[in-house]
């Protein structure tokens, strides 16, 4: 049937119909927060490309996970930026570490959150890449061990589920072997992107030299997303990620498409930074164009969003 008999307007004219054939929702539930533990005390430090994201010390965590705990978000995605960093970036496995300190923190004060960790070495080596250098490279078996290392270090502090982001080859594998039980949720496929730019400033992780496109994935490509995935979740994933979001929302249908496992994307911080700094100039409104970009992703198949709104988009919801 066509014009006249069919009239798609018919069911938009009402904000009742229209939520009653609305195809994707946003609620609480599909959000993670990220979370930046520091050294010191009572230090709430705001970042100059992130509005309204702070680095802080363990007791702020604590305080600020029971308040998202209080607003109805469910999890948190823990980083750490430690003291001190030097070549291996032993800090990410220290049992007495910066995250290992806040996760005993947030399980004592936020009980009902469930805490996610990033596991990657890139926030503790002197040279900011993800994993320990021989000859000017990333060593991936090496690197791999001490992934795996730090994982269970997390797991053993109380993290839930562990999240790896560096991008080595085996390292799902190598996870699940010292963690049969845990949740690993993959950064799948994840890109080499320039929208990874405010999270350096806040994770104080830029490279020293060079870049990240000998580990991370070339932005061109979503065949080998697909690879990537397949053989995350013959290692042993639970979950697959793809980041960064918005650019990449035919990745994220295509993954949605092929397996049949959770889905997550990761809405990075350049994706939040562009919508904030157009709010500020006053070109867009930032709550509109958050809830639809996140709905975007989520309508191209991500089943939960890893995401800098999370906290507001709970108030909003
Ligand atoms: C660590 C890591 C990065 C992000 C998450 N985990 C940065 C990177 O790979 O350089 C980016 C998150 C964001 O931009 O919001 N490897």
């Amino acid at each position: 049937m066509s014009f006249p008999a069919t009239r798609l307007r018919r069911l938009r004219r009402t904000d009742a119909l229209r939520a009653l054939v609305r195809e994707t929702s946003l609620s609480p539930d599909d959000v993670v927060m990220p979370l930046f533990a520091c050294p010191g005390e009572g230090v709430v430090r705001p970042v100059a490309g992130l509005p309204g994201i702070a680095q802080r010390s363990i007791d702020e965590i604590a305080r600020e996970g029971a308040e998202l705990q209080r607003l109805g978000v469910r999890a948190v995605l823990l980083f750490g930026i430690p003291e001190e960093k030097d070549e291996q970036g032993s800090g990410a496995w220290d049992a007495d570490g910066i995250v290992q300190r806040a996760l005993r923190a947030l399980r004592a004060e936020a009980p009902g959150l469930t805490l996610l960790t990033d596991v990657c070495l890139c926030e503790y080596t002197s040279h900011g890449h993800c994993g320990v250098l021989r000859d000017g490279e990333v060593a991936n078996d090496e690197t791999v061990e001490l992934l795996a290392r730090t994982a269970l270090s997390h797991v053993d502090a109380g993290a839930d589920a562990v999240a790896p982001s560096d991008m080595m080859d085996g390292r799902v594998s190598a996870i699940r072997d010292v963690l049969p039980d845990t949740p690993i949720v993959s950064y799948a496929a994840k890109y080499a992107s320039a929208f990874y730019g405010p999270f350096r400033e806040v994770a104080e992780s830029t490279p020293a030299f060079g870049d990240r496109r000998g580990y991370q994935m070339d932005p061109a490509n979503v065949r080998e997303a697909l690879r990537e995935c397949a053989l995350d979740l013959e290692e042993g994933a639970d979950v697959l990620m793809v980041k960064p979001a918005l650019p990449y929302l035919d990745v994220l249908r295509a993954v949605r498409e092929r397996f049949d496992c959770p889905v997550w994307a990761y809405s990075v911080s350049g994706e939040y930074a562009m919508v904030k700094a157009g709010a500020a100039a006053g070109h867009l409104d930032e709550r509109r164009a958050a809830l639809e970009a996140l709905t975007a992703v989520k309508r191209a198949g991500a089943g939960t969003i890893v995401t800098y709104w999370a906290k507001e988009l709970a108030a909003w919801l």
